[in-house]
Parts: C-alpha cells; sequence; structure tokens
C-alpha cells in the first residue's frame, strides 16, 4: 500500500512526549483572584449561584488573604459593597469607604501582594448603573469625574493598579489625568477595554449587588455580536493610556482575545466571569463533569487564545491544581 500521510500521534506517544512539545501554560502568576467585601463585621456570605465565593466583611478577610497567598496567589482584585448606596455613588469615592478600607488592609497585612481596584459606580449607586443618571438616561461626561475620584482615594489606600470597568467613554483619559495630577503617574490602569453587554454577569450582580433597577446597560457595553467594535475600543483605550487589557467575558469570546492580543502591543487580561464559574460549578456539584480537568482546560484555552493573565474565581482551585502538577 501506498498511502501518503502525517504520523502525528508520533508526537503523542508518552507523556513526556506531550509535555516535549507542549505550546501553552498556565502560570500561577496569571491568575488574578476576585474578592467581595462588604461593610459590617462577621460577615461571609456564600454567593448562592457562585459556591465556593463570599461577600466577607473586613474582619474575615484575614483568613481568605492566608489561604489565597498561602496557595501562590499573588494579586487580588476587589469589589465593594456598601452599606448605602446613593444616585451619585459617593460610597465610590470616600476614603474610608469599604473598598479603600480593604485596599489599606491587604497593603498593611500583605505588602507583596498586587491590589487591583474595580473601578466602577454601579455597586454604590442606588440606580445601579456604571454612571450618574438623568431620568433614564445614563451620562458619559458627567461621569467621567467621579469615575476619577473614585481611582484617585483607591490609589491613596494604596490599590498598585486600577481597574476601571464602566464602560463611560473617555474613562481612561479621565483616570489616567486625575491620577497624573494626584501625583500617582505611576499606577498602571488595568482597563476593561472590550467589555460585552453580556448575560454571564447575572451571578456577580448578586455577589455585588448591582443589578440596574431599570434598563440594561446595553448603551455602554457592548453588542455581543461585534467584532470590529472590540478594536476600536481597545485602539482608543491604548490612545488614552491603558497599560492593559481586558476581554470580557472569556469562554464565548475567545476569538476576540486572539484579536486583541494580535493587534496590540499591551498585556491582555481574560476575565473569566461570573456565569462561566457558575455554569461550572453546577455541573461539577451534579456530577456531569470533571471540575479540575474542566477548569485547567478552560483556563488553558484562554491562555491559547492568547491571554497573559486571567481573572477568575477558580484562582485558588487552580494555583492548588497548578501545585499537584
Ligand atoms: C461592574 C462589573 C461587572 C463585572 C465586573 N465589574 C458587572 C456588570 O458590568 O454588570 C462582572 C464580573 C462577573 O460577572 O464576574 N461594572
Amino acid at each position: 500500500m501506498d498511502l501518503q500521510f502525517t504520523r502525528h500521534r508520533r508526537l503523542r506517544q508518552t507523556a513526556n512526549m506531550r509535555a516535549l512539545v507542549r505550546e501553552n501554560f498556565l502560570r500561577l502568576e496569571d491568575l488574578i483572584y476576585p474578592l467581595f467585601v462588604v461593610e459590617g463585621s462577621n460577615i461571609k456570605n456564600e454567593v448562592t449561584s457562585m459556591p465556593g465565593v463570599f461577600q466577607l466583611s473586613l474582619d474575615n478577610l484575614h483568613e481568605e488573604m492566608n489561604e489565597a497567598v498561602s496557595l501562590g496567589i499573588k494579586s487580588v482584585l476587589l469589589f465593594g459593597i456598601p452599606a448605602e448606596k446613593d444616585e451619585f455613588g459617593k460610597e465610590a469615592y470616600h476614603d474610608h469607604g469599604i473598598v479603600q478600607e480593604a485596599i489599606r488592609y491587604i497593603k498593611k497585612n500583605f505588602p507583596d501582594i498586587i491590589v487591583i481596584a474595580d473601578t466602577c459606580l454601579c455597586e454604590y449607586t442606588s440606580h445601579g448603573h456604571c454612571g450618574v443618571i438623568e431620568g433614564e438616561k445614563i451620562l458619559n461626561d458627567p461621569s467621567l469625574d467621579l469615575l476619577a475620584k473614585t481611582a484617585v482615594s483607591q490609589a491613596k489606600a494604596g490599590a498598585d493598579i486600577i481597574a476601571p470597568s464602566n464602560m463611560m467613554d473617555g474613562f481612561v483619559a479621565a483616570i489616567r489625568h486625575g491620577l497624573d495630577e494626584a501625583g500617582f503617574e505611576n499606577v498602571p490602569i488595568m482597563s476593561y477595554a472590550v467589555k460585552y453587554a453580556s448575560s454571564f454577569y447575572g451571578p456577580f450582580r448578586d455577589a455585588a449587588d448591582s443589578t440596574p433597577q431599570f434598563g440594561d446597560r446595553k448603551t455602554y457595553q457592548m453588542d455581543p455580536a461585534n467584532r470590529l467594535e472590540a478594536l476600536r475600543e481597545a485602539e482608543s483605550d491604548t490612545l488614552e493610556g491603558a497599560d492593559f487589557l481586558i476581554v470580557k467575558p472569556g469562554m464565548p469570546y475567545l476569538d476576540i482575545v486572539r484579536d486583541v492580543k494580535n493587534n496590540f502591543n499591551l498585556p491582555v487580561v481574560v476575565y473569566n466571569v461570573s456565569g462561566e464559574y457558575s455554569m461550572v460549578k453546577a455541573a461539577a456539584q451534579n456530577g456531569w463533569i470533571d471540575e479540575k480537568n474542566v477548569v485547567m482546560e478552560m483556563l488553558t484555552g484562554m491562555k491559547r487564545a492568547g491571554a497573559d493573565l486571567i481573572i477568575t474565581y477558580h484562582a485558588k482551585d487552580a494555583a492548588r491544581w497548578l501545585r499537584e502538577q
């Protein structure tokens, strides 16, 4: 028989042979672990739709941080849930707001851990939108000043990186300007540059208590059907001075991750969002999938798509599994 074909299986014969030709790896340093801090004391509420994820009061942060750090996690992303909300989200830029206090606390007790502050208003506004409203309109320019103030108060508290997720136009420029004016020219901006109006954020909104009270976020977050728009968003944020570009959600948008990776020279961050986490957890709890293998495959797939870093609620588990390997 004179068949012409290629023997791909030569390189798959043994575990060591497969390791020899492996192209992509997940590293401990790639993982960014999101935390939800809530005002009050002695609070550790598990988010029903996100098993293993908790709203924590400051006094309970120590145990969680100790565990994460002992597993090798090196960066955390902080979200705050204030006691009071109002129309302008004042607690977001209060110097002693919940996130500012959590930042101080972590930097004092875990000085080497990189603290990334999510900069948005939706957890702090009574209406749950990411900017200032007039009637049912979400205003762009008046929101910028509040976002810059929020970023500056987070930097003052000691945040190592500012991560604005609000999707107003010009937010990177406004925040860069605000940080520079306040003397924080060395604090980088990790911009949620490409953020889709996704139904995968549902469980997060339970965790962060940030569901919009009217309408939706479609006038500021992106249409899931669009690809070129992602490149325009990434381009303007790059020009405005972003230091990292986030693409969000992860799994259904890995083509966009690759587009952003190929077209820009900044570190690309994928946000493996709440709904993605909930689906995996639910299936795993039912015994329908192998949680460890599915999570590691998903995270490695994100790296292969072009992610340099991954924000994920699976971070502690992934860190544990990476160490076992
Ligand atoms: C706030 C914000 C959201 C997420 C991160 N920052 C929710 C939203 O835009 O409604 C989602 C994260 C997740 O689903 O895990 N603007």
